[in-house]
């Protein structure tokens, strides 16, 4: 689908079915996490734009490549976004950070908000908003608006496993916005978990249930 990427690489894909395995420890689930955030980052950031900067290297002067543009922020959905944002601030450290507090109504699946803290200046960056699960795309869809009504004109979304209902909402709603994830599963059960899936993110990463 236009503007969505998957991102097969096969050491996520090896590292994914690790994570959707049911037995896998609530301490192996985080670390594979942050492993395949990593992963993550390097794809979503690929064809970030480059300038030039003069340094000097033991040998000689010469032209070198460093990122152009004000800072990357990396915006995330509480709580299990989270995971995804440990490996990508590994990988490009000097990011900066908007935390974006929400949580699903498991009855009527809408989100509810419940924080926001973001850089000031929104609108001149980058903004890589992460979230393990794209679902219904009821809360990334929200989080999605609240970050441009604080400005924000350049956004990616970044997931792990999505569901193809979720993914089309979530077009529907922000054609403006890509989409990079590592599966698109097989849909939606009745309570809205994204099946085969990986169960409840949030619950795995911190053992809460
Ligand atoms: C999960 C997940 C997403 C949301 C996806 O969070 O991390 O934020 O559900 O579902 P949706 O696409 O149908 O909105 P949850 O609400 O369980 O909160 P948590 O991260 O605090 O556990
Ligand atoms: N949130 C999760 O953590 N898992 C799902 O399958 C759906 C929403």
């Amino acid at each position: 689908m236009d503007g969505v990427t998957v991102i097969d690489h096969p050491l996520v894909q090896h590292k994914l079915t690790l994570m959707r395995k049911k037995e896998t420890s609530t301490a192996s689930f985080r670390r594979l996490l942050r492993e395949i955030s990593t992963l993550l980052c390097y794809e979503v950031t690929r064809d970030l734009d480059l300038t030039t900067t003069r340094i000097e290297t033991p040998m000689q002067e010469m032209d070198a490549p460093i990122l152009e543009g004000k800072k990357l922020v990396f915006a995330s959905i509480l709580r299990a976004g989270n995971g995804l944002l440990e490996g990508m601030l590994d990988l490009v450290p000097a990011a900066r950070v908007a935390h974006i507090g929400m949580y699903r109504d498991h009855d009527t699946l809408q989100p509810v908000e419940y924080y926001f803290k973001a850089p000031e200046d929104l609108a001149n960056r980058l903004i890589i908003v992460v979230d393990p699960m794209l679902a219904t795309a009821n809360s990334a869809t929200a989080a999605m608006e609240k970050l441009k009504e604080r400005g924000a004109k350049n956004i990616r979304f970044l997931c792990l496993l999505a569901s193809p209902e979720g993914i089309q909402r979530f077009r529907d709603a922000h054609p403006d916005i890509p989409v990079f994830t590592a599966s698109i599963d097989e849909g939606l059960n009745e309570k809205g978990y994204i099946m085969p899936g990986l169960g409840d993110a949030g619950d795995r990463m911190y053992g809460t249930k």
